[in-house]
């Protein structure tokens, strides 16, 4: 079964072709950081107007690309939440619009669904169960997946995401948008010991995570130290950078421990953290558990892994209703079990 897949939940348009037999085909990426950057932050109506110019060209990109015709797609997949409701519109009513014209069976995916699905694009991938954590620009999540659609939260954060706090700090510290990668990159020449800031929720045995209080560490470090002196701006980068791979590390072996888990999959952008690969890396290692990632240009939004879902998915029986409608704020723990609202989700 050959599948599109669309992804538009926030500042990137992606789009993939994904066959059942023959694995990925290929995908393609619009990322909108130019548009947003001189706002510093991501602008959801101008994130809707660009998904509407690009989605068009980008799959008669990849059609041409990959020498495939509008003809043999046999199922569409987009993404349906969570994400900007203005953006994942775009998507929804794009896919809804072009399954109903060519009367082929249409999915809206959970896009935190695609990316724990993500390093099964892989060769080298995790068998069901497995771990998954997400760490994106939007979420923080521990999940327990057991199968295709069963899936269990076991901590999330309560305020910030990982990413986003990484964001917020850099944008404190003068960066760019998204100041992440940036503050990364600083951070290699800093000394993580200097200042000790603090490692939100460590201490308790939940999964939970919290890292707005570290923002606000940073916030009053700035205000006394001399950000001019580049040492200071590095030490200060890998302090926050140490604080936060500490707590991420820490809550997922507890994860493992509790679970009995031994296989680890970590997606979402702040998953190219090479800190964060490192110190997951000793950690699992010790706990003879495996760490799986998806490559590169696949730990950020891309379409690949909404072709990939959707696929797995219809190829289950699942599909939508003819209904554009979208869920910006949607939670894993009520995605459907297995597929329709009438069989109940097994036990964990
Ligand atoms: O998964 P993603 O594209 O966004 C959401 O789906 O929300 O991830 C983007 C996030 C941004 O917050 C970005 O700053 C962060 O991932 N990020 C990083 C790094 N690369 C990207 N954070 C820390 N270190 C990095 N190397
Ligand atoms: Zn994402």
């Amino acid at each position: 079964m050959l599948v599109l897949g669309i992804e538009s939940s926030c500042d990137d348009t992606g789009v993939a072709l994904y066959d059942s037999e023959v694995g990925l085909i290929d995908h393609v990426l619009f990322s909108q950081i130019a548009t947003h950057a001189i706002y510093g932050g991501v602008v959801p109506e101008l994130a809707s107007r660009d998904h509407i110019q690009k989605l068009l060209p980008l799959i008669k990109r990849l059609l041409l690309q990959t020498a495939h015709k509008l003809d043999d797609i046999q199922g569409i997949a987009y993404t349906r939440g969570p994400g900007l409701s203005g953006a994942l519109l775009v998507g929804a009513a794009f896919a809804q619009s072009l399954a109903f014209a060519r009367k082929l069976p249409c999915l809206g995916v959970h896009h935190i669904e695609g990316h724990l699905l993500s390093p099964l694009l892989e060769s080298d991938r995790p068998s069901f169960p497995f771990l998954a954590l997400i760490v994106s620009g939007g979420h923080t999540l521990l999940v327990n997946v057991q199968a295709l659609g069963v899936y269990q939260v076991l901590g999330e954060s309560l305020d910030d995401a990982a990413g986003e706090a990484f964001d917020k700090t850099a944008k404190l510290m003068g960066l760019a948008y998204p100041g992440g990668p940036l503050l990364a990159r600083l951070a290699k020449n800093g000394d993580p010991t200097r200042y000790r800031l603090p490692r939100p929720l460590l201490n308790r045995s939940d999964l939970m995570f919290s890292f707005s209080g570290l923002k606000t560490a940073v916030a009053q470090l700035i205000a006394k130290e001399d950000l001019t002196s580049a040492k200071v701006q590095a030490d200060i980068a890998a302090s926050f950078q140490a604080a936060v791979v500490d707590v991420l590390v820490t809550k997922t072996l507890s994860a493992v421990k509790q679970t009995g888990l031994t296989q680890v999959v970590v997606s979402g952008g702040v998953s190219a953290n090479s800190q964060l690969r490192a110190q997951l890396l000793f950690g699992l290692q010790c706990v003879k558990a495996k760490v799986f990632y998806p490559r590169i240009e696949f730990c950020t939004d891309n379409g690949a892994m909404i072709a990939f879902t959707g696929c797995l998915r219809l190829q289950a029986g699942d599909v939508s209703e003819q209904d554009f409608s979208v869920k910006p704020r949607w939670s894993l723990n009520d995605l459907s079990y297995p597929f329709g609202a009438t069989r109940e989700k097994p036990p964990m």
